[in-house]
């Protein structure tokens, strides 16, 4: 199986710090009470309801049905489908985006549904993997695919754009970017690295099939002299891109 796969349960256990990361960007949103606001890839909904207590109506969007069933069972919206065909138009006050947008590998046709769904002068606020983002993680999987002859596509199948690529996308959709900035954050992984890595990458190990569990073993070991403590806690070396445009 190379696809991806996404257990809401498996997420709230190994991955709920990506919606309580959202603090920051969620700021640069500042919902209103009154306005329409998309969310695209909003997962289990965590950060949806949080910001739906803005009095604003949060509508979810989502690919992974089981996180779209959990979205919908906190009482929220959620269109099930994928972003790089958004439906909408004209109809959003403003659209979000937490941790979602490295998964969409054509970000100009996210671009251009994220405009097309915006009334004129909406904007867009969006916090995902910015350039370098998981490096280390993703050298280690590499290196690891060089000496067991798999397929390193599979070590990194996201979009980490830099500050500068992404506003050409965002112009080219009819953007003008108010702020954008890539920002280093470390992020501790309460429940350790084998975790993330199953969570986050199991089609790169389960291309290895038996091998499956020796090259989980080689990826932690590269990985452990830089990312995991002396009290033996595991960090992931995140580096996000958020940004702020407006729709002209
Ligand atoms: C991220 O949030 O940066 C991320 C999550 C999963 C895989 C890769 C990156």
């Amino acid at each position: 199986m190379t696809q991806q796969v996404w257990s809401s349960e498996s997420y709230d256990r190994n991955a709920r710090f990506v919606s309580e990361l959202g603090d920051g960007v969620a700021e640069w949103l500042a919902p209103v009470a009154g306005e329409r606001i998309l969310d695209i890839g909003c997962g289990d909904g965590a950060l949806t309801e949080e910001l739906s207590k803005s009095g604003a109506t949060l509508v979810g969007f989502e690919q992974a049905p089981d996180f779209a069933a959990s979205a919908r069972a906190r009482g929220l919206t959620v269109h099930e489908g994928d972003a790089h065909k958004l439906p909408f138009s004209a109809e959003f006050d403003a659209v979000f985006s937490n941790a979602a947008l490295h998964w969409m590998l054509d970000p100009q046709a996210v671009a251009d549904g994220i405009a097309k769904a915006l009334k004129p002068g909406g904007r867009f606020v969006a916090e995902f993997g910015g350039h370098g983002n998981v490096a280390a993680i993703v050298t280690a999987m590499r290196a690891v695919c060089r000496y067991r002859q798999g397929d390193e596509a599979l070590a990194c199948p996201w979009y980490f754009p830099s500050p500068d690529a992404y506003a050409r996308v965002l112009e080219r959709a009819g953007f003008a970017v108010r702020r954008i900035t890539l920002i280093p954050r470390p992020t501790p992984l309460p429940t350790g690295m084998a975790a993330w890595l199953s969570v986050f990458r199991q089609p790169f190990f389960d291309q290895f099939g038996e091998g499956r569990e020796d090259a989980l073993a080689d990826v932690l070991s590269l990985l452990e002299p830089n990312l995991k403590d002396d009290d033996g806690r595991w960090t992931a070396d995140y580096v996000r891109l958020r940004v702020e445009a407006h729709k002209k």
